[in-house]
């Protein structure tokens, strides 16, 4: 494991609910076209890795697919089987994955590889568990980064948050551009043929106060900015969130936030 990887399962340690609750709802969104990306049909044996609350897998299984989904925090597989009917869950981490070579006709992995220390490992592990001739899908962030994503930055620096330059980050030569062009390359580079990319668009509906449930909780980058922040820098981003979200709010006080993913897939050989 890199030095990345053991910050992601400090950061993910306890925090399934919290996330279910605020970032998962955002995360559920461009679950069908990945399960379409990877070809996901009924019988299909499909392999959801990163699962968390287990929402791809729930929507696999609904597709009559034989669904495995595996996650590198325990509180998330808890989490999946108590609000999952269907679905083996167990514990397992990239980029090593405890199951055969070629075992599964499909491996998806959604906003996972961004939180991982070396992505072109963890997609090359995702190939090896996959049939020759299946699929593996993921989906990532783009960068530059939509104005949801964009906010929690905006919201730290307009609060006057100091500089951190001691979070962890992928290592230069491990990492890979956020836009289509890198992302087909790292999963080209691991191995996978026939590589395409769509850029999903869409507004995240969400009421202001469970949104800002996330970060206050630890989750996401505000989350991370936040984490042992004085209770002065929190109330003054707090304001700042509120300020910058009021041109997303509707007559309902709901926020609608523009955002967009990267799906992407390739086949295996
Ligand atoms: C942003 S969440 C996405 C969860 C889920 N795929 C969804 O769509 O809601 C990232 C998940 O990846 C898990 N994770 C992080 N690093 C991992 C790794 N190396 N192997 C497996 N899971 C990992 C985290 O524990 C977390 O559940």
């Amino acid at each position: 494991m890199t030095t990345f990887d053991h910050h992601e399962r400090e950061r993910w340690a306890g925090r399934a609910e919290a996330y279910t609750r605020s970032f998962g709802r955002l995360c559920a969104y461009p679950a069908q076209a990945l399960l379409d990306a990877a070809q996901v049909a009924a019988g299909a044996r499909v392999l959801d890795v990163g699962t968390g609350p287990g929402t791809v897998a729930a929507l696999a299984a609904a597709r009559g697919a034989a669904v495995t989904a595996v996650d590198a925090e325990a509180s998330m597989i808890v989490w999946a089987r108590a609000l999952r009917a269907e679905g083996r869950f167990a514990r397992a981490a990239l980029p090593l994955l405890p199951f055969a070579t070629g075992a599964f006709d499909a491996a998806v992995a959604n906003f996972v590889i961004n939180h991982v220390g070396d992505p072109r490992a963890a997609v090359t592990e995702l190939r090896r568990v996959v049939r020759p001739g299946g699929q593996v899908a993921v989906t990532i962030w783009p960068h530059p980064l939509p104005p949801l994503q964009r906010l929690w930055r905006q919201a730290y620096e307009a609060a006057g948050g100091p500089p951190r330059l001691d979070l962890p980050q992928v290592a230069a030569e491990r990492n890979f551009d956020r836009t289509p062009e890198g992302l087909t390359g790292l999963l080209r580079g691991a191995g996978l043929d026939a590589v395409r990319c769509e850029t999903l668009s869409w507004v995240h509906r969400t009421d202001p106060e469970q949104w800002w449930a996330g970060p206050e909780a630890g989750i996401g980058q505000l989350g991370l900015l936040l984490d042992g922040a004085p209770a002065d820098l929190r109330r003054r981003s707090r304001d700042a969130y509120d300020r910058l979200t009021d041109r997303y709010r509707g007559p309902d006080g709901q926020l609608g936030l523009p955002t967009a993913a990267l799906v992407a897939a390739g086949r295996t050989r």
